[in-house]
């Protein structure tokens, strides 16, 4: 798969065709299925950290922690289990639809102790609905999956360290290592995240927006820019400045454009909010592709955990056709397109129904 060709050609005018079969949600992982144990003290607690970054709380599998372009959840996760888990040393295959693992074989050469989550994916499941424009949501997803486990491990206590999201591999993709728990420390809160059904109104509050703005670009580590497309009565593109206030980037409504941009999406017109994270020129190689994807998708779940937290209704966008913001802004074209988005609103749909 030739990937600076596929953005290409999913960053077309160019319409998906039909729809074709998404085939199974889980991997034909070989062997037996095995619960996972629970961890005694000093252990670290698998079963815990699965439940909260990728197990499936519905039979389908649509609803998991991580946001999912069609809920189509392309990402599979292999562990790379070492001492101090409440599993025997080795890889698995992880079911997160049935919360089982599978085991693969022994754990390779120099295994660090506790566990390295890998993830991979299934193409063809998001190829279903989204044909040719799969590829760069298959990254942003994987960087989706990636943040909840690291929101999960978080939450754990158990000091992850830094996720493997350079781009290099294509197989795993990204990777998240969790160290065994050095000291015991009570779980911490962890809000169920939701995409809010369209629309999502209201504008967020300053102090909001520009929280949101500095914690993607964070999360993005330098990979991607970020702005937040605003409405009346001040339309306009505002930013994170380095001195860590919100301040414009530019003046004018910037959302109808959006909503054409991202597949012809009325609603986003109307958004209370769409925070945008852009870079990734056209012809970038495959490392770079991967990675400002696998950025984006990381720093998006990561933003809407924090919106969530903050009272603010979230849906990420994740698909953009010819969203060349820097030309639009007078810079030159194919230089700093749209890489992936989080519409925001102040209202709720529970608030909305009669
Ligand atoms: C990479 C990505 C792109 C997405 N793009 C869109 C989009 O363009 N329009 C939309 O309405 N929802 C979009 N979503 C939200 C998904 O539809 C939503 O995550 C999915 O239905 C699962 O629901 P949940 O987020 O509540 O778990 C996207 C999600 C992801 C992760």
């Amino acid at each position: 798969m030739d990937l600076v060709t596929a953005l290409a050609r999913a960053r077309s005018a160019e319409e998906p065709g039909p729809g074709t079969p998404a085939g199974p949600a889980v991997p034909a992982w070989p062997g037996p299925p095995h619960p996972v144990p629970d961890a005694a003290p000093g252990e670290l607690d698998l079963d815990r950290l699965l439940r909260l970054s990728l197990m499936a709380s519905d039979a389908s599998g649509r609803l998991r922690p991580a946001a999912s372009a069609g809920a189509l959840h392309p990402v599979d996760a292999r562990l790379v289990v070492g001492t101090g888990c409440p599993l025997p040393p080795g890889r698995y295959g992880y079911d997160p639809l049935r919360h089982r693992v599978h085991h693969l074989g022994p754990p390779p050469h120099g295994t660090p102790p506790g566990v390295t989550v890998e993830l991979t994916v299934t193409p063809r499941r998001t190829r279903s609905h989204y044909g040719h424009r799969a590829w760069p949501l298959l990254l942003l997803d994987t960087g989706h999956a990636a943040g909840a486990l690291w929101l999960a491990a978080r939450a754990l206590g158990a000091a992850p360290t830094a996720p493997r999201l350079d781009g290099r591999t294509e197989d795993p993709l990204a990777a998240v290592h969790l160290p065994p728990p050095t000291r015991s420390r009570a779980p911490g809160p962890t809000p169920p995240r939701r995409s809010a059904p369209p629309p999502l109104r209201g504008t967020p509050p300053r102090d909001d927006l520009l929280a949101l703005l500095r914690a993607a670009g964070e999360a993005s580590a330098g990979e991607l820019a970020w702005c937040a497309a605003v409405g009346p009565p001040d339309p306009g593109l505002l930013r994170a400045a380095p001195d860590g206030t919100l301040r414009r980037l530019a003046a004018g409504e910037a959302r109808p454009t959006l909503a054409v941009w991202a597949a012809r999406q009325g609603w986003i017109a109307e958004a209370g909010a769409v925070l945008l994270g852009h870079g990734c020129p056209d012809r970038s190689g495959a490392a770079r592709i991967r990675r400002a994807h696998l950025r984006a998708g990381f720093a998006v779940q990561l933003a809407h955990v924090a919106a969530v937290r903050r009272g603010l209704a979230g849906r990420p966008v994740g698909s953009w056709q010819q969203a060349d913001l820097g030309a639009a802004l007078g810079g030159p074209p194919g230089r700093d397109l749209v890489v992936h988005g989080l519409a925001l609103g102040t209202t709720h749909s529970e608030e909305r129904t009669p």
